[in-house]
């Protein structure tokens, strides 16, 4: 089964989750695109939910799929958040933002009562790190920024290149709120929450893509089924 098939037997489990009335976060990436597809499906079934996007992207994809939208002003509290991962380690902990809307996410995270994560299994890892870990940061200072962040990062064990994202034409990649990315290449993370603590020192760092007790559901799709995992106690479902 491909990395895509295994993608779509998350978002599917993790669709059947959703009940009348909820209010929902909705992920960002190619995950999170499938459980929206699947959710438009639902929606046009007769499903109720209100939903609030964590990207312009997404926002667009659920419009199309006749998903009623709000805001975050409008609907602060959510009830579930529904969202991929580039990386997920045994406790949960996970690096996002390979999409670019990781401060979004996070935004959206925080104000959901459960966050449910659904990825493919080559995303679950031993230690967080071998993914590029995303810092978005604003444009202002950019130099100063990223010497400190280097800094920092090497008091806490990690080394690496730290390169600004660009996009395919070499332009800086821009957010959703107008900030650039640094892309972090640590290879492991010894210890993620110094880390994260770390990043807060930085008047230039506006969140990093480093999701620490956040997960509370993970749906991962496996070879031998899809597992779930919840935060803190295990319990594996085989729902092939
Ligand atoms: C978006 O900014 C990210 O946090 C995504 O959730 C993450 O990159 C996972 O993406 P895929 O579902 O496309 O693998």
């Amino acid at each position: 089964m491909s990395a895509e098939d295994q993608k779509r037997q998350a978002a599917m489990r993790a669709v059947e989750m959703v009940e009348p009335g909820m209010r929902l976060g909705l992920g960002t990436g190619s995950t999170a695109s499938q459980f929206v597809a699947l959710l438009g499906e639902r929606v046009k079934a007769g499903l109720s939910v209100i939903c609030v996007a964590t990207s312009t992207a997404t926002e667009q994809l659920a419009e199309a799929r006749g998903i009623t939208l709000s805001t975050l002003d409008e609907t602060p509290e959510l009830d579930m958040t529904f969202d991929g991962a580039d990386e997920i380690d045994g406790e949960l902990r996970m690096i996002k933002g390979g999409g670019g809307a990781l401060l979004r996410e996070k935004i959206v995270a925080m104000a959901s009562d459960r966050v449910i994560i659904m990825a493919d299994e080559s995303k679950m890892v031993e230690n967080l790190g071998r993914f590029k870990l995303p810092v978005e940061v604003v444009q202002f200072g950019l130099r100063a920024t990223l010497d400190m962040v280097e800094a920092l990062a090497s008091d806490c064990g990690c080394t690496g290149e730290i390169a600004l994202r660009k996009t395919a034409d070499g332009q800086p990649f821009v957010t959703d709120n107008g900030n650039y990315i640094l892309e972090c290449d640590f290879g492991s993370i010894g210890d993620p929450d110094e880390l994260d603590e770390a990043f807060r020192f930085i008047p230039g760092v506006v969140e990093s893509g480093l999701f620490l007790d956040i997960c509370d559901v993970a749906i991962i799709a496996t070879k031998d089924g899809v597992k779930l995992f919840e935060a803190r106690r295990d319990l594996d479902e085989d729902v092939d």
